[in-house]
């Protein structure tokens, strides 16, 4: 898409020298790393229980498996959309994402490390 929309921008004049590109693309994740499970993940709204393991991929991906929604945006960590309140439990990120943690996780990048009650 930018190499199209490089060369239309020179197909109406716009200087190339003025045109520059930035691509994005979410981390790659080593799955080895992550813990096996399994772990109970508790979804304290919609109040389904389900357990989770690796192949689940982030909490965001087994809820949707599971027909629960969670807001999400960018789905690589970064815009914070996905942000959910754990309740109970612990959990990390598959990547380095500019997070605190605490009582909250980035439901995208978010795997339990314990069982986990979350307000979703
Ligand atoms: S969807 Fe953007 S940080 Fe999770």
């Amino acid at each position: 898409m930018t190499a199209a929309l490089r060369q239309a921008l020179t197909d109406v004049g716009h200087p190339s020298e003025l045109v520059h590109e930035e691509a994005f693309s979410a981390a790659q994740v080593d799955m080895s790393r992550l813990p096996e499970g399994p772990f109970s993940v508790s979804f304290l709204r919609s109040g389904k229980v389900i357990p989770w393991t690796r192949e689940k991929g982030s909490i965001l991906e087994m809820a949707e498996a599971a027909g629960i929604m969670i807001t999400n945006g960018c789905r690589a960590g970064q815009c914070e959309s996905c942000e959910i309140r754990v309740l109970s439990g612990e959990c990390t990120h598959r990547i380095d994402v500019n997070h605190p943690g605490g009582e909250t996780c980035l439901a995208c990048q978010a795997i339990p490390t314990t069982d986990l009650i979350i307000d979703s």
